[in-house]
């Protein structure tokens, strides 16, 4: 059985609940792909976080390069551009296969690391859609097929908002308890003010088309300028109100507005934290993914699917070569290589 080392950088929400996934499922892992998938390292920036999760002293690195050199697979589950960036190059550059669940770093650096998407060194399903298998569906499923169309409701976070508030309850009261359910992000910014699906939006364009947008050339707008007599309005008219992603790739107009939808609209039953995706293509016409959209253990899970993927794509090997050769050398070589 072959080991697979996984590091683990950034123990919030997502990485909390993709170490205890992975420890405690798994002997399941390996019984089923014959491949064994082993913490080898975490580092996270607070040390609480390791006697919370219970971390043993031997799995807790110093510093990224640490964490690098002893895993094949590094997790970044740091979030935001900042040091997130400089661990997923350097451990792209190191031979390693990296996933992620970060929509900002894909969104805006995906076109750098565009090489390592295509030959399945970069993976990040989770970026989009929570627990719906929307990356791999593009990826893999679709891959011959001409997407022409995605709608999403993409945002855990707001979509529970809005259905709260749509039962009459308060815009601040609601984000508070998205806050603590672990749907927001750390700054709730992003969600309401509708960053996050623009991230999303991008990430998905340039999964369709090979060339990251970037949130820029997003049109976005969030949910904090919703007049509560307005919504109540829509409700009894008997529609909701929606915020939702689009691309068209006939125009290549990507968007995040807020709608009204009708009970006739895939999305009308979408409710609560669930997302959902709706893509169309040329051959196989239209297809309709609903799942939980945000939330530690349903964004862990598509972190663990991208470790299933990993070992389907074969693409590990480069990693054990290059431990070989910056061990041989000796820490001080590392950044030279
Ligand atoms: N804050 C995000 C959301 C998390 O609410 O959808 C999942 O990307």
């Amino acid at each position: 059985v072959r080991k697979v080392r996984v590091g683990i950088a950034g123990l919030g929400t997502v990485g909390g609940s993709i170490y205890r996934i992975l420890k405690e499922r798994g002997n399941e892992i390996e019984k089923r792909i014959g491949e064994k998938f082993i913490i080898s390292k975490v580092i996270n920036r607070s040390p609480q976080k390791y006697e919370l999760l219970g971390v043993p002293k031997e799995e807790i690195a110093f510093d990224f390069d640490d964490l690098i050199l002893n895993s094949d697979v590094v997790v970044e589950a740091i979030g935001g551009t900042d040091v997130a960036v400089d661990l997923v190059r350097r451990a792209l550059e190191l031979g390693r296969i990296v996933v992620t669940p970060n929509k900002n770093l894909i969104s805006e650096y995906g076109n750098e690391f565009s090489e390592y998407i295509k030959k399945r060194k970069l993976f990040f399903e989770a970026s989009v859609g929570g627990g719906i298998p929307i990356i791999s569906l593009l990826q893999d499923y679709l891959i011959f097929q001409k997407v022409t169309r995605i709608r999403g409701i993409m945002n855990g976070t707001t979509n529970y908002i809005l259905t709260e508030m749509s039962k009459g309850r308060h815009f601040e009261e609601v984000l508070k308890e998205a806050q603590e359910l672990g749907y927001a992000e750390a700054d709730p910014t992003n969600d309401i003010e509708g960053y996050d699906v623009a991230y999303k939006v991008s990430v998905l364009a340039g999964v369709v088309t090979g060339r990251f947008p970037g949130i820029n050339s997003v049109q976005f707008e969030g949910i904090t300028r919703i007049d509560p007599e307005y919504l109540k309005e829509i409700v009894r008219s008997g529609k909701k109100l929606k915020l939702i992603g689009e691309l068209d790739f006939s125009t290549n107009r990507y968007e995040v507005r807020l709608r009204e939808v009708t009970p006739e609209d895939p999305f009308f039953n979408v409710d609560g934290v669930d997302n959902a995706i709706e893509v169309s293509t040329d051959l196989a016409g239209d297809f309709l993914l609903k799942g939980r959209g945000a939330g530690g253990y349903p964004t862990a899970s598509a972190v663990i699917a991208d470790l299933f993927r990993v070992a389907k794509y074969k693409v590990l090997g480069g990693a054990e070569k290059f431990s070989v050769v910056v061990m041989k050398f000796g820490g001080a070589a590392i950044s030279d290589v």
